[in-house]
């Protein structure tokens, strides 16, 4: 790669960083950062990198989702726990309703920092810098808790190496053998309207596991059975703790940021000529953009040849996020310039961000309804444009929160205080992601026949 390096971003223009006032504590901790060991192996993320090929080619589907900020307070293995069961959940349902792989990726273990709207915070006439995630600062209101503290991406950077461990031993270590899927669902969905839908897909596929038993393949001969691979993600906001994570891998010599396998570039931080645009072109991860409902054609294709010059299947993921009222509009043009000039890309639909709104009780939230839509519409325009709709990407929380209104339950603004947890936006819950998955299955049943 001509040109770069994992510093090379320094010398571009930057957005949404936090202002430390110790500029030489922040070197300090970057540079234990970058002795301390990777996160994530090469090898990990080149079969992820396959994976995605795969989704490139309308052959599999992407299931990626998890807290929109991850905190420091709801560490606990519970949660690690019901949020991997929650994804897992929906994976096979989305499996087997749409009959084809899932690729599952966490946006967990690192999805700590949080680009704002705005730089402050204003509180009965207080103003104070905003909350930026965790791996900044604090989220209670006060001088010292909002400012940024490098100790903090330290604590990140540990944390993130816990729930990796916890997660690659459910992904390994039964939790994620298909043969508990009833057993998920007993204590999981217990008093969900859609049990019953559960149940029984749940039986359908014990039926299929005791059938392929009795013909000799069980989870000795086929592991795939009893384990899955879980890969982690998050928005590379920060740039200076990934590029303490970014290695050079020894077999291929090629560098990879070594903090997640799939990293993401958000929204506000994605101008062409700046550091993240910069920072990612060097990166051999597979990696996503989010797309919001003001990208240009144009701008969209230098975006790509600057991400993806060689045209790699499943390099570049496009994760749109336009609002369910505007996607029918500002999407089949991006996807009819992107077939045109023959960009391979993968297409995924985050139906959270474009549809945030102020509940009549004063919470920031998102409905089910619109969530659903924008993701029928995102299925619409892809059946239309002959592209493949490639895949889903949620805030979700296995925790039995109330922050999305709507769904099976039928959460009205009023029941938004029951449980409102969340430190950035709000989260679908273990119920309406499960809800959720059956409906996408139709949308993934029906998007896969017409191929
Ligand atoms: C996010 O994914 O949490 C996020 C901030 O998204 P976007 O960049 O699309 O606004
Ligand atoms: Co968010």
């Amino acid at each position: 790669m001509a040109n770069w390096s994992p510093n090379s971003w320094r010398d571009k223009p930057i957005l949404q960083q936090p202002e430390y006032p110790d500029s030489t504590k922040l070197s300090a901790v970057e540079s234990e950062l970058n002795s301390a060991p990777p996160l994530v192996f090469a090898e990990e993320t080149r079969s992820l990198y396959k994976s995605l090929a795969d989704v490139c080619e309308g052959k599999a589907f992407i299931l990626q989702g998890g807290d929109c900020a991850e905190s420091f307070s709801d560490f606990s293995a519970a949660n690690i726990r019901d949020t991997f069961k929650t994804l897992l959940q929906m994976a096979v349902v989305l499996t087997y309703g749409g009959k084809c792989p899932v690729v599952k990726i966490a946006r967990m273990a690192g999805q700590y920092a949080k680009p704002r709207s705005a730089d402050f915070e204003t509180i009965d006439g207080v103003s104070l810098p905003s909350y930026r995630g965790d791996i900044v600062n604090s989220f209670e209101f006060t001088e010292d808790a909002r400012i940024p503290d490098p100790d903090r991406l330290m604590k990140a950077y540990h944390q993130s190496a816990a729930t990796l461990n916890l997660l690659r031993a459910f992904a390994q270590g039964g939790l994620a053998d298909l043969h508990q899927v009833n057993r998920w669902n007993m204590s999981f969905v217990a008093a969900n309207p859609l049990k019953d839908k559960f149940q029984q897909l749940a039986e359908r596929i014990q039926e299929a596991l005791e059938f392929m038993e009795v013909c000799g393949i069980d989870s000795t001969v086929a592991p795939s059975l009893k384990e899955t691979p879980l890969y982690t993600s998050h928005e590379a906001l920060l740039l200076g703790y990934e590029e303490a994570l970014t290695r050079r891998d020894h077999l291929s010599g090629d560098w990879y940021d070594c903090s997640a396998h799939f990293v993401w570039i958000g929204e506000r931080t994605r101008q062409l000529d700046h550091a993240h645009i910069e920072f990612f072109r060097g990166i051999k991860n597979p990696i996503g953009v989010k797309v919001g409902p003001g990208m240009q054609e144009d701008e969209l294709i230098q975006l790509v040849d600057a991400l993806n010059p060689d045209n790699i299947p499943g390099r570049l993921t496009l994760i749109t996020r336009m609002g369910a009222d505007v996607l029918p509009e500002k999407l089949p043009k991006l996807v009819r310039r992107i077939q045109q000039e023959g960009r391979k890309v993968i297409w995924t639909s985050d139906p959270m961000h474009g549809n945030t709104e102020k509940s009549t009780t004063g919470y920031k939230t998102r409905s089910f309804n619109n969530i659903l839509r924008e993701i029928s519409q995102f299925f619409a325009v892809h059946k239309s444009e002959g592209s493949y709709p490639g895949g889903v990407h949620l805030e979700m929380t296995g925790q039995h929160v109330t922050e999305c209104v709507g769904g099976a339950y039928g959460l009205s603004d009023e029941d938004l205080s029951q449980r409102y947890r969340t430190q950035c936006d709000p989260r679908l819950n273990a119920d309406q992601v499960l809800e959720l998955g059956f409906l996408v299955a139709d949308l993934l049943k029906d998007a896969r026949k017409a191929r």
